[in-house]
């Protein structure tokens, strides 16, 4: 059985992209591996979240894997920072992280543009952090969005040099993951790249059907194609590609027809996918709007999981240091 790691920030409600990137990957995996799905909290500190809202958005991640349907009787589910051995692996690992590799990640390039006054050491060492999650419980496979692609890369890198250096075989090297094949991104409703909590143009799976309507006839849309087949704009692209994830191939196939006839009507698009959304989303905030209030089993999923994950922890922890020569006296 392999063993499957990975985790969402708790930065607020899950949207689409999360959802396809990584969350549908979580609930097909889980009947075939061993898998261990955390809530980053400690990732999510970089942008100094206030601490009333940090607990808030905890329990919004922890509802939201339940209620899409990760069963807590066969995956692990707990929050990274109940396992304080997470941060001895990340200071263990950063003594063999190197300041040119973690300052040329794209990610890290990205936020230190977007919040130039606060391009703290926690973002520099963002993927030792995310490596430290992913060997701890030595993954073989991590269902993430193709934005995670160079962090898995930057994990297997570690790995590698870790065993290099030891002359061990101790860690795998394990791959970022999606079910379909190739890695998943979700574009955004503004014509922009990508769907994202700090871009504003997201899909939340909590999102009320009609707001889900609203917010997906207000996507950014052309005048429609001028002449037959001809290649689609991005801002159509993008509606494509979700239409891609939400519907059926005879509907999408049925709207490139009519792209490429140039007799496409945006409003019969955006109806469709406003349609095939909530018919995905509908049925997780009705489990959330259930489960959300009982505390007692909140509690005690995550209980059950922090348990279940400091016993596979401390024993990784364990041999990682004696392997690095802390004997003890
Ligand atoms: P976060 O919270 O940014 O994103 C969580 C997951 O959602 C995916 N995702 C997307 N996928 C497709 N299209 C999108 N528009 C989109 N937006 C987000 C992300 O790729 C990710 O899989 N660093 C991670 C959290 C993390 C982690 C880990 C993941 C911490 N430690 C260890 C795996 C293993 C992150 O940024 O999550």
């Amino acid at each position: 059985m392999e063993t499957v790691v990975s985790g969402i920030r708790s930065t607020g409600n899950l949207h689409l992209g999360n959802y396809y990137g990584a969350l549908r990957n979580f609930i097909k995996m889980q009947e075939e591996n061993k898998c261990f799905f955390f809530i980053a909290d400690y990732h999510s500190l970089t942008t100094h979240p206030d601490p009333k809202i940090l607990h808030g958005n905890v329990k919004n991640v922890l509802t939201e894997y339940l209620a899409a349907g990760i069963d807590p009787d066969i995956s692990t589910i707990y929050i990274q920072s109940d396992v304080p051995e997470v941060c001895e692996l990340y200071l263990l690992l950063n003594m063999h992280a190197y300041m040119g590799e973690l300052a040329k990640t794209v990610s890290f390039k990205e936020k230190a543009r977007k919040q130039p006054e606060n391009v703290n050491a926690g973002l520099l060492t963002y993927p030792t952090l995310m490596a430290a999650d992913i060997l701890m419980h030595n993954a073989d496979k991590v269902p993430v969005g193709k934005d995670q692609e160079q962090h898995l890369e930057m994990t297997r890198k570690f790995a590698r040099r870790f065993n290099n250096f030891y002359g061990v075989e101790y860690f795998k090297e394990p791959i970022a993951y999606n079910f379909g094949g190739e890695l998943i991104k979700i574009p955004g409703l503004d014509g922009s790249g990508k769907m994202g909590k700090s871009e504003g143009n997201c899909i939340y799976l909590f999102d009320e059907p009609k707001v889900i309507e609203k917010k997906v006839k207000r996507a950014l849309t052309d005048e429609g194609p001028q002449s037959p087949n001809s290649p689609k704009p991005d801002c159509i692209e993008n509606l494509f590609t979700i239409l891609r994830v939400v519907s059926t191939e005879e509907i999408v196939k049925h709207f490139d027809d009519k792209w490429n006839a140039c007799e496409i009507r945006y409003g019969d698009l955006k109806k469709q996918l406003a349609e095939d959304i909530i018919a995905v989303t509908s049925p997780i905030r009705d489990r959330i709007l259930d489960i959300q209030d009982n505390e007692a089993y909140l509690h005690k999923v995550v209980k059950e999981g922090t348990e279940k994950a400091r016993e596979s922890a401390r024993k990784t922890l364990r041999e990682v240091r004696e392997i690095m020569g802390f004997k003890g006296f």
